[in-house]
């Protein structure tokens, strides 16, 4: 059991397994619906979707509560490579592939409500027919500009600042120090849109 739960391979793909035995062992054996039907699928991308968006902004978090605010209180000397060299760049992985799974996840689920041109336009392309496509809309809008702000502020200039994978060896200490503080701000932003842009999320179903 000790080897089971000390890889985290194995701890993963088995929660994401049971998950799945449980879906269609309640959807499809006991209430007899195909793999193909409307609600197994919404169900389906609505437990992908969570999943994914927790791994996003589980990492936002960490990087916000956790690491940004407690790194300056180790003593400089005592810091070294682990942070910057090792904890971080994993961090950054999960953390924009959770973003990308996130999105196309979201997208898939309005497409399968079938109001994704509605949601997008903020309810303009049917006249403002529907609430909850304005309501998910700004939500979905929120979560949009979190995602640009990781994959095209956040993660380069963290790249900058860390000199990830050795693709920015010649930069000054003045100027990595530049990029860390963007990338600092844009993920306080994100995380500061993150409280308005849930609401948004796990409201619409029961106010839309
Ligand atoms: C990145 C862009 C995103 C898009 C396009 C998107 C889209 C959507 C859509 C269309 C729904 C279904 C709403 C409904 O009809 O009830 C939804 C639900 C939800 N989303 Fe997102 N979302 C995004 C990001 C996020 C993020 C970052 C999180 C954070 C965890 C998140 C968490 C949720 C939750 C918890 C629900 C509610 C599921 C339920 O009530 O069953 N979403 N999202």
């Amino acid at each position: 059991m000790a080897t089971f739960l000390g890889n985290i391979r194995y701890v993963a793909w088995t929660g994401i397994a049971l998950a799945l035995i449980f879906l269609l062992s309640y959807a499809v054996v006991g209430q007899g619906r195909g793999l193909t039907d409307y609600n197994v699928i919404q169900a389906f991308l609505r437990w992908s979707h969570v999943l994914v968006g927790i791994m996003w902004i589980g990492h936002l978090y960490y990087f916000n509560f956790t690491q940004i605010p407690n790194v300056p209180k180790i003593p400089e000397e005592h810091r070294g490579p682990a942070i910057s060299k090792v904890i971080a760049p994993a961090a950054l992985y999960w953390f924009r592939h959770g973003a990308a799974l996130t999105l196309v996840t979201g997208i898939l689920l309005a497409w399968n409500q079938g109001y994704l041109i509605e949601a997008f336009t903020l309810g303009l392309s049917e006249g403002f027919a529907t609430t909850k496509h304005v309501f998910i809309g700004i939500g979905m809008w929120l979560a949009t500009i979190m995602f640009i702000n990781v994959w095209f502020v956040i993660w380069p200039n963290q790249q900058r600042a860390l000199n990830i994978d050795d693709r920015f060896p010649d930069l000054t200490k003045e100027a990595r120090a530049g990029h860390a503080r963007t990338a600092m701000l844009f993920s306080r932003t994100n995380t500061l849109l993150s409280a308005p842009m849930l609401i948004a999320m796990t409201g619409a179903q029961t106010l839309g």
